[in-house]
């Protein structure tokens, strides 16, 4: 039975998701690993079409991390090629939508025509406020903290900041997207139970929806299902259960 969003009654703002076993689903069908990742890219429009309609602001995908640079060179280029490609066949989608792109990771570390793309998209949508849908690339979280704990030595430093003062919210504010709310629900496709990186910090008091559907079967109904699981969810944030 398929689920409609109009009718769950809690829709998290945003939404993190862990884009996982575009290879396992592709050595099912005796093809390659890219043809899983191109396979991977019309689930990521499908989740974006779902949250546009959902009512979800904020859609975090990790689409590659840090340690993703160990893979073989072809894969990686196949995957660089992908995402300007994505970006060129589905641009236009996110103007319909009003859909601002966003980018979180090492920006400098990507090669130079994917960073042209991505800066041509990301300023052709910068005014959007409808919805935000931020790829992670050449991402790592334990990164992108030791990277804020650096900028935050240069102003003690400095003596713009003063040690005493530092609390959660200096972290959060040194942090790649510090306007952006932590995600309510984080979905992990292909089963595996680990974060692989992904938003530490951000993820500390969010709600975990783990599927064994592999990525590329993940489409509208599957992220429905995954709203429709958070709606049972009781949070607690350490506290006792409201009565
Ligand atoms: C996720 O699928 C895509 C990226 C990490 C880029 P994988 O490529 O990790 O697929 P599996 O885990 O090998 O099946
Ligand atoms: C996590 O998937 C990274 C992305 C989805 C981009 P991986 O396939 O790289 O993670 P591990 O190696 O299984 O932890
Ligand atoms: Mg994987």
């Amino acid at each position: 039975m398929s689920i409609d969003p109009d009718k769950l009654e809690k829709i998290p703002r945003h939404v993190a998701l862990i884009m996982d076993g575009n290879g396992r689903w592709a050595q099912e069908r005796g093809l390659s690993r890219l043809e899983g990742h191109k396979e991977g890219a019309q689930s990521v429009r499908a989740v974006l079409r779902a949250a546009a309609r959902a009512g979800v602001e904020f859609i975090t995908v990790y689409a590659f991390s840090t340690e993703n640079w160990k893979r073989p060179p072809q894969e990686i280029d196949g995957l660089m090629k992908l995402l300007i490609g994505s970006l060129n066949a589905y641009e236009q989608e996110l103007h319909d939508n009003k859909i601002r792109l966003r980018v979180m990771g090492q920006f400098e570390r990507l090669p130079l025509p994917v960073r042209l793309r991505l800066q041509k998209t990301i300023d052709a949508t910068a005014d959007y406020t409808n919805h935000t849908f931020i790829i992670a690339l050449s991402y790592g979280s334990r990164t992108e903290i030791a990277d804020a704990a650096k900028q935050i030595a240069k102003k003690v430093k400095a003596g713009e900041l003063n040690p005493a003062k530092i609390d959660e919210q200096t972290i959060t504010d040194h942090l790649y997207l510090p306007d952006v709310p932590d995600p309510e629900l984080m979905i992990r496709t292909s089963g595996e139970l680990r974060l692989s990186n992904f938003l530490l910090w951000q993820l500390s008091y969010s709600e975990f929806y783990i599927t064994d559907t592999f990525w590329p079967d993940f489409r509208e109904e599957q992220f429905y299902e995954a709203l429709e699981a958070f709606n049972h969810r009781d949070r607690r944030y350490g506290g006792v259960k409201k009565k």
